[in-house]
């Protein structure tokens, strides 16, 4: 991981974070890093020293996986739906059935989500992931967090992020899902021209990128940060380096920059494999 001298500060991430399993649970609850305090170790409830201590740590953040996006970019090898929409219909995307049929179960196996503990502290962080989890209604948000609530508790602090694409929100929803308590935006850019925007698929180009800084400067949004992708089809150093200096102008909390990673399956793998047979 690189860290460079201007503020924000950079990293580089040489690969891309890791998609969650199909297969896995939507919702995922991480264990505390900290022992268990001497409150809990004194409990009548306690278990014997024999067992491992890991396993008296109780949850104090979950993953939230919302799998739904407007269209799948090319080199995107998630598990996600891809809706079927350009984003000027993104109104009806956030009418999907699929979407609300999607928190429902969630919300019940959030529900039924065995936690395994007798001393549950509240949430400390809960993260939406994607997928684009900008592109639910607030109103969906609201019923996850009010169930992730009933079932754990959320510290009245918590640090709430979302992962939010340009064009799937504007001031409104941006500000309404503040008052629900998102407090934390990272938000995918990958580049700031067009034409590698087409390139790789994205749903969006650079005006709402544009926009979508400005909405999270007008909302107040201290807490955000930024991906790039380096090394996309037909980017050059001077693509790369306005990019940059796009980003540094926009002054994010913090930037991640994923190099390009070429996935068996996905469009870009297909024309690799293509273009070598050639
Ligand atoms: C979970 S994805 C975010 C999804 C989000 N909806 C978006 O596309 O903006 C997190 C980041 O991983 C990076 N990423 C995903 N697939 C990649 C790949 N094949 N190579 C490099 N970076 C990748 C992108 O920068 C993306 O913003």
């Amino acid at each position: 991981m690189l860290r460079s001298t201007f503020t924000p500060l950079l990293h580089t991430i040489p690969s891309k974070p890791k998609p969650p399993n199909l297969f896995s649970h939507s919702i995922s609850i991480s264990l505390s890093q900290s022992p268990p305090t001497v409150r809990q170790n004194a409990s009548p409830t306690a278990t014997t020293t024999t067992t491992n201590p890991l396993h008296n740590l109780s949850p104090t953040s979950a993953y939230i996986h919302l799998p739904f996006c407007r269209k799948r970019c090319h080199y995107c090898d998630f598990p996600i739906v891809a809706l079927g929409s350009s984003s000027t219909q993104t109104n009806d995307i956030n009418n999907d059935p699929r979407i609300s049929n999607y928190i429902h179960l969630l919300c019940r196996e959030i529900k039924a989500t065995n936690s395994q503990f007798n001393h549950n502290p509240p949430l400390k962080t809960v993260f939406f992931g994607g997928g684009t989890p900008s592109l639910l209604l607030p109103k969906l948000v609201s019923l996850v967090l009010e169930t992730l609530n009933l079932k754990f508790g959320l510290c009245l602090d918590a640090e709430i992020s979302m992962e939010m694409d340009p064009g799937t929100f504007d001031v409104v929803k941006m500000k309404e899902l503040m008052g629900l308590g998102v407090n934390r935006v990272s938000l995918g850019v990958q580049a700031f021209q067009d034409e590698l925007l087409k390139a790789c698929g994205r749903a969006h180009g650079v005006d709402e990128v544009h926009e979508a800084i400005g909405v999270v400067g007008i909302c107040g949004v201290e807490n955000w940060s930024m991906d790039l992708i380096s090394s996309l089809p037909r980017q050059t150093p001077q693509m790369w380096e306005e990019s940059l200096l796009l980003t540094i102008n926009a002054r994010p909390k913090h930037v991640s920059v994923y190099d390009l990673q070429v996935e068996r399956g996905t469009k870009f793998g297909i024309l690799e494999v293509e273009s070598r047979a050639s």
